[in-house]
């Protein structure tokens, strides 16, 4: 069996979904001609430029250029929190920019997960670590058992902090429980801009080594960052310039 069929089977710690056996095709996530400008009162300012590319499943993309260069801009499209002022964007093989709000916001809670730099803020302060998980699967749409959460856990290192709550937790500790949020229940793309921007280095291999491993189970994983070691788990990347994707 492939990874990316026991990513979906059935007893699978990920999680158990209504597709459960059918291993996902295509794209995690794609763009066709996307741009985005910022409206100010004094200025327009072109953030991203005929942008078009593909974020496969089940490998790391890492977005990389110069500060301004549009990575923030691109991931927020990716994540469904912007929408374009042109072109496509499709994830799971669904367009994005065609989508109403309601659609659009199911889309996004069942797709697609969006993890923030500072990784408290991508938890729950009253819900343990199983809680979260299992939370964050059933947004989805996914059952996930307390056993199966701990199995989630266990295999980012986490298994002895099932039962604490965030606070009790260190901040490497939090993002990889962040990344366990993330990829249970099987989304298309997780997204994460400079997810080790406020981690030091023990923290950050932990939970770069944690995407590398989860990443073969079937999910897209997109980041952004100037992290040397970020760029060593990449399988792919998106090099942008004045809102440009640059030719590899
Ligand atoms: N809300 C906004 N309003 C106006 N301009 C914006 C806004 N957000 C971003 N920009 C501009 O859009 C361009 C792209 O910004 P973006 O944040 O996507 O860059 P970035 O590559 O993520 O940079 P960094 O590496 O510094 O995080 C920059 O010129 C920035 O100043
Ligand atoms: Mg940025």
């Amino acid at each position: 069996m492939s990874a990316s069929e026991g990513f979906r089977s059935a007893g699978d710690p990920l999680g158990d979904t209504a597709s459960a056996g059918a291993p996902a095709a295509g794209p995690a996530a794609a763009c066709r001609g996307v741009g985005k400008t910022y409206r100010t009162a004094a200025e327009a300012v072109p953030a991203l430029v005929d942008v078009t590319l593909t974020v496969p499943r089940a490998r790391v993309t890492v977005v990389v250029g110069p500060s301004g260069s549009g990575k923030s801009s691109l991931l927020r499209l990716l994540a469904c929190i912007d929408r374009p002022d042109t072109g496509e964007v499709s994830i799971a093989g669904e367009r994005v920019d065609r989508l109403r709000a309601r659609a659009r916001r199911r889309l996004r809670r069942q797709q697609v997960a969006y993890l923030f730099q500072r990784p408290g803020e991508n938890l729950l302060p009253y819900l343990d670590a199983v809680g979260q998980v299992r939370l964050a699967a059933q947004l989805r749409g996914a059952a996930v058992s307390p056993g199966q959460a701990r199995a989630l856990l266990e295999r980012l290192g986490l298994g002895d902090r099932a039962d604490h709550r965030p606070a009790q937790l260190s901040g490497g500790e939090q993002q990889r429980l962040a990344v366990a949020c993330g990829v249970v229940g099987s989304p298309a793309l997780v997204v994460a801009d400079e997810p080790t921007a406020e981690l030091d280095t023990a923290a950050a291999e932990r939970v770069l080594a944690a995407v590398a491993d989860l990443a073969g189970s079937g999910v897209g994983f997109v980041l952004s960052s100037h992290d040397p070691r970020v760029m060593a788990i990449a399988d792919g990347f998106i090099r942008l310039d004045h809102g440009r994707v640059v030719p590899s």
